[in-house]
């Protein structure tokens, strides 16, 4: 049903409705919190929405939600973040920041699609995602869930997931709502602390954390949800400036806003901005948001300020109408339940897209000449517990981390599902090489637990070896939400265990299987190859050994930077001009992996480029290696003189051509002149005409790209 026509019906329901069925349709109720019982009370009062609720309990709420006196029905919200994954029979995809390697907005759009259709078999109709905070600090535990440090790559990514998730119809059986998230900051919390102060000015909101939310609305994102921090001394759940004026009346959003996790309550608590649940009540719905994330205190508190003419109805109507107008555009009246396609979990279409873009997230960081592995290796030693660690490749907001997070590896792993080190086995017994695998040491070790064996084991098992892959990286308890880390340095014996390995001489890959960035040290420094996996889904162990072993041509690009200390965090390369120095005096200038940074088996170049009139930009690429591959090509600005400080580079387009080998081509890209605005003092969007330079290359490195400079 069209937009406009759902928000007629949604005003004629509103008008029959009481004061009581309104505020209930506001809330959204955990099954975790007071379980079937309590679900079910809320159901009959006419709660809006259920999250976390899957299969059988669900359909019983919705059948309770369609006997209440209008027979309202609920929506039912999931964090399918990167697959369906808290259904351990769904199709895991790599996580955002993994997927995000392969800066291709088909596999974010594709990962979108697959996913949607998984929810809605189980007859759910909502996913909270995706994220489109900013990974800036990398110390933050949620860095695994956003699409990088970039705005401009962030948006593109966000945008393709979105339509992936929606489709063309929100009412279509085997597509779900989306919600951009978490609306706005979240990521740039104050020491990488989850849900804390963001220190940011309204301009560099705009110019920065805004963009991708501005993509999101303009793809159709159905709802936004809000973030736990705050901006200016101000919770952003109480901040209508960005809730209402910038997010209604300047992106022109018409769908539904949420609230994040209990922060109605938090305003009181945690917060202390509001005396009780009735002040917090007013705050949180004046401020904008429609739905009530699982503050169920909400109910009464808005209640006491109705009856007590400390807010007006028409504040809950507005939010009422939001929510109803987003129901019946689903038509959930008709068909309250998605249908999705019986039995689709894990289906071969799913599986090969979560392959693919498990190929196209693979990231090779440094090569010596060490891959890919040829026909002289006769004997392949696998090192590292996340070689084997299939939740480690999962990652966060799967069956093993979420609802009851399970860091004891007590629930079993659901096949199908290849790790690292099965991967390499797969390939080395199709070749006729032998492999041998040993766990060396835990990513994090058990206290009092003595590993000088473990150790010994993999320092044998190497040494016999003609060439040591070595994984390393974090586990589950080391990320994700409330897991945030001041020391980013490889844990355990990670760095002791490679130096021992060194020292056999014999030639090593390194393998990062994490949820971020980490201070990889002299494992990425002294290795002989380096390969970012991080959180890759189920294939990952496929993709991996198939780029090891030359099957694949790796053509992954960091969004990301990676920092070489944990105290030279922020590391990211949009950043401002000006620092006296320019370094740390005890660290190299760069950072260990740059932005957009990673190669393949094959080398391109760039020459010829230019920009025309009509900001077509041209620009000659050749493949230079003697393999076929596929190149990203990014294009970043810098503004000569301006207003306002303006960063040293920013990335504002990008593509992919395929190029054989000796192969050159022309790639042509169409700038538009929003692609040179800045936010000005006056917090305006605007082009200040003058100078420009623009950069055409495979990284953002400076050494990786070609410049011309423009006058607009
Ligand atoms: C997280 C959200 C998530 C929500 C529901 C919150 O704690 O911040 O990202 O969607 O919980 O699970």
């Amino acid at each position: 049903m069209k937009r406009e026509l759902a928000k007629e019906k949604a005003r004629e329901l509103l008008s029959k409705m009481t004061t009581e069925e309104k505020v209930a349709q506001m809330i959204q109720v955990t099954y975790t919190d007071g379980g079937r019982e309590g679900a079910l009370k809320w159901a009959k009062l006419g709660a809006g929405s259920f999250l976390h609720v899957l299969g059988d309990d669900a359909r019983e709420l919705q059948q309770e939600a369609m006997k209440t006196r209008l027979g309202i029905p609920v929506i039912f919200g999931i964090d399918a973040i990167h697959g369906h994954g808290l259904n351990n029979k769904a199709t895991i995809f790599p996580s955002q920041l993994a997927c995000a390697c392969s800066w291709n907005p088909e596999v974010a759009r594709k990962m979108g699609e697959v996913t949607a259709r998984e929810v809605a078999t189980d007859g759910l109709h909502w996913t909270f995602s995706p994220v489109l905070c900013i990974g800036r600090d990398t110390r933050w535990g949620r860095v695994n869930e956003t699409f990088g440090e970039d705005p401009y790559l962030i948006g593109e990514l966000g945008a393709a997931i979105i339509k992936g998730y929606q489709g063309e119809d929100l009412s279509d059986d085997e597509h779900i709502l989306a919600c951009a998230k978490h609306y706005l900051g979240y990521g740039e919390a104050t020491g990488g602390r989850d849900a804390y102060d963001t220190e940011v000015t309204e301009r560099k909101v705009r110019e920065v954390f805004l963009p991708p939310f501005k993509k999101a609305v303009d793809a159709g994102c159905a709802t936004i949800m809000t973030a736990y921090g705050f901006l200016d001394g101000t919770p952003l759940t109480a901040n209508r400036r960005i809730l209402h004026d910038v997010l209604r009346d300047e992106l022109d959003f018409d769908g539904f806003v949420i609230t994040d996790w209990d922060n109605t309550r938090s305003l009181v608590w945690l917060q202390h901005i509001a005396s009780d649940m009735s002040e917090a009540s007013i705050m949180a719905a004046s401020a904008g948001n429609d739905m009530i994330m699982t503050t169920k205190e909400f109910y009464q508190g808005m209640l006491d300020a109705l009856r007590d003419g400390k807010v007006d109805i028409s504040v809950v109507d507005e939010a009422v109408l939001h929510i109803l107008t987003i129901k019946y555009e689903m038509e959930l009246f008709e068909k309250p339940e998605k249908k999705g396609e019986p039995g689709c979990f894990g289906k071969q279409e799913h599986l090969d897209a979560s392959l693919d873009a498990a190929r196209k997230s693979v990231t090779l960081l440094r090569n010596n000449g060490m891959l890919p592995l040829g026909g002289n290796v006769k004997k392949v030693a696998v090192i590292g517990e996340n070689a084997d660690n299939v939740r480690a490749q999962y990652g966060d907001w799967t069956y093993f981390t979420h609802p009851v997070p399970d860091p004891e590896n007590t629930r079993p792993a659901i096949r199908p599902y290849v790790t690292l080190w099965e991967g390499v086995k797969e390939i080395c017994d199709q070749s006729g090489i032998e492999a041998v695998y040993a766990k060396g040491c835990k990513v994090r070790p058990i206290e009092g637990q003595n590993e000088d064996a473990d150790l010994e084991e993999a320092v044998r098992a190497a040494s016999d070896a003609d060439v040591i892959i070595y994984a390393v990286g974090d586990v589950i308890p080391q990320f994700g939400e409330f897991s945030d880390r001041a020391d980013l340095n490889l844990s355990g014996r990670q760095f002791e265990l490679f130096n021992k390995l060194k020292e056999t001489g014999k030639p090593i890959c390194t393998v990062l299987i994490s949820s971020k960035p980490l201070c990889m040290g002299d494992t990425a420094e002294k290795a002989d190859a380096v390969i970012c996996g991080f959180n890759g889904g189920m294939f990952a162990g496929t993709a991996l050994a198939e780029a090891i072993f030359g099957k694949l041509n790796p053509s992954g690009r960091l969004p990301i930077s990676f920092p070489r200390h944990t105290g030279q965090i922020p590391v990211y390369y949009n950043q401002m001009p000006g620092w006296h120095g320019g370094k740390y005096n005890d660290l190299p200038i760069e950072p260990l992996f740059a932005f957009g940074e990673g190669m393949g088996y094959s080398a391109f170049a760039y020459e010829d480029l230019a920009v025309d009139a009509n900001l077509k930009l041209t620009v000659t690429v050749k493949n230079t290696g003697d393999q076929d591959g596929v190149e990203t090509v990014q294009i970043y600005q810098n503004d000569s003189v301006s207003s306002v400080l303006t960063p040293v580079k920013r990335l504002i387009a990008f593509t992919q051509v395929a190029l054989a080998s000796g192969e050159s081509k022309v790639v042509e890209i169409q700038l538009s002149n929003d692609d040179f605005a800045l936010i000005n003092s006056k917090c305006e969007k605007v082009v200040e005409p003058g100078e420009f330079t623009v950069f055409a290359g495979h990284s953002s490195k400076d050494e990786d790209l070609i410049s011309i400079k423009i006058n607009l």
